[in-house]
């Protein structure tokens, strides 16, 4: 199954950036860019990573993200990522970034954007991985910041595909951004949102109605049968993250996790990866928390997938091809 699981190709769609960032190049940034850490050494980053909730990630994640300065960093950062989608087969990526994380610092947007979309270009020429751009607003931030950000990104609009929203939940209900995710739909941006991850199942249908075409997480809508079935009713895609769930302790075990439990109801769940440094792993990593724990047939593998590229912004004739690509790797004979 390993050696399957390596090979099949796999369409990522809830990434942050900033939660690729290792230890290591943590370290060598700080250095480079004079920022000091909170920490003496890698192994001491490392043993830091114990979170008990959502927030306390986050006062990590930040703090990671403040030696990001220069084009070249983000361009670094974005690199080293895709590198790890190579060794992934992980073959088109929607990447998240947070402009207020760093605009907010004093960084140059036009830095931020330039340094991540070089990386993707040069993935696309050199890896034959496609990807997109998705800003996220802060939502423990205000409604007015983030309609100030999304005016700054109007300029960008040929490099973003999307707008999310993302950080600190609970207290932040999607209902806060109506007037943001009007504003982006009216300029053409497609729509997401981080729903149902520590928020109730209630925070998911206020996502709905700000009109996204994804959930972001959404796993705590198995609280609410109503909105289970109108998930699968409208095929309404589910990014989930097993392993940043059970390392923000929304499962407590492997085993309690309900993704596979929505996918064999027949929603259209993916696997993600979301931070993978700071939660222990990229996207094999996850698929094989999964596939290990819930003993999943191949065929319901290759289902993650299919459902990624559905779920994807991918034009249809790119995800004809990538449907092309999983039909292939069904037709490998298993040894
Ligand atoms: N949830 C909310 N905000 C985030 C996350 C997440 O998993 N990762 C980075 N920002
Ligand atoms: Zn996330």
């Amino acid at each position: 199954m390993t050696t399957r699981l390596q090979s099949l190709p796999k369409i990522e769609l809830h990434l942050h950036i900033e939660g690729t960032l290792e230890p290591e190049m943590m370290f060598a940034l700080s250095k480079k860019n004079n920022i000091p850490l909170p920490y003496k050494s890698i192994e001491e980053v490392k043993e830091a990573y114990n979170f008990h909730n959502l927030q306390s990630f986050l006062d990590l994640y930040y703090a990671g993200a403040s030696v990001l300065v220069g084009r070249e960093d983000f361009f670094s950062l974005t690199w080293a990522y895709l590198l790890k989608c190579k060794e992934n087969n992980v073959v088109h990526t929607e990447i998240f970034f947070d402009p207020q994380t760093h605009t907010q610092r004093g960084v140059n947007l036009e830095d931020v954007i330039g340094g991540i979309s070089d990386a993707m270009k040069k993935a696309d020429e050199e890896l034959g991985i496609s990807s997109y751009l998705i800003a996220c607003i802060l939502r423990h931030l205000s409604q007015e910041e983030g309609i100030e950000t999304l005016k700054s990104l109007i300029p960008y609009k040929d490099k973003i595909i999307a707008i999310g929203l993302d950080s600190s939940e609970v207290g932040h209900p999607p209902s806060k951004f109506k007037t943001l995710f009007s504003l982006a739909k009216q300029e053409g941006f497609l729509l997401v949102a981080h729903a149902g991850e520590e928020g109730d199942s209630g925070y998911i249908w206020e996502a709905l109605e700000l009109g996204v075409s994804r959930i972001d997480h959404g796993v705590r809508c198995t609280e609410d049968a109503k909105l289970v079935q109108y998930l699968k009713q409208k095929h309404i895609p589910l990014t989930v993250c097993p392993l940043s769930n059970l390392k923000l302790k929304v499962f407590k075990h492997p085993s309690e996790h309900n993704l596979v439990e929505l996918l064999r109801q027949g929603l259209c769940v993916t696997i993600n990866s979301d931070d993978p440094s700071y939660f222990g792993g990229y996207m094999n990593d996850n698929f094989r928390l999964i596939v290990e724990n819930f003993d999943l047939s191949e065929e319901e593998m290759v289902d993650l997938s299919v459902n990624a590229i559905k779920a994807s912004f991918l034009p249809q004739n790119k995800k004809e091809k990538l449907m092309q690509q999983v039909q292939n790797f069904k037709n490998v004979t298993k040894s």
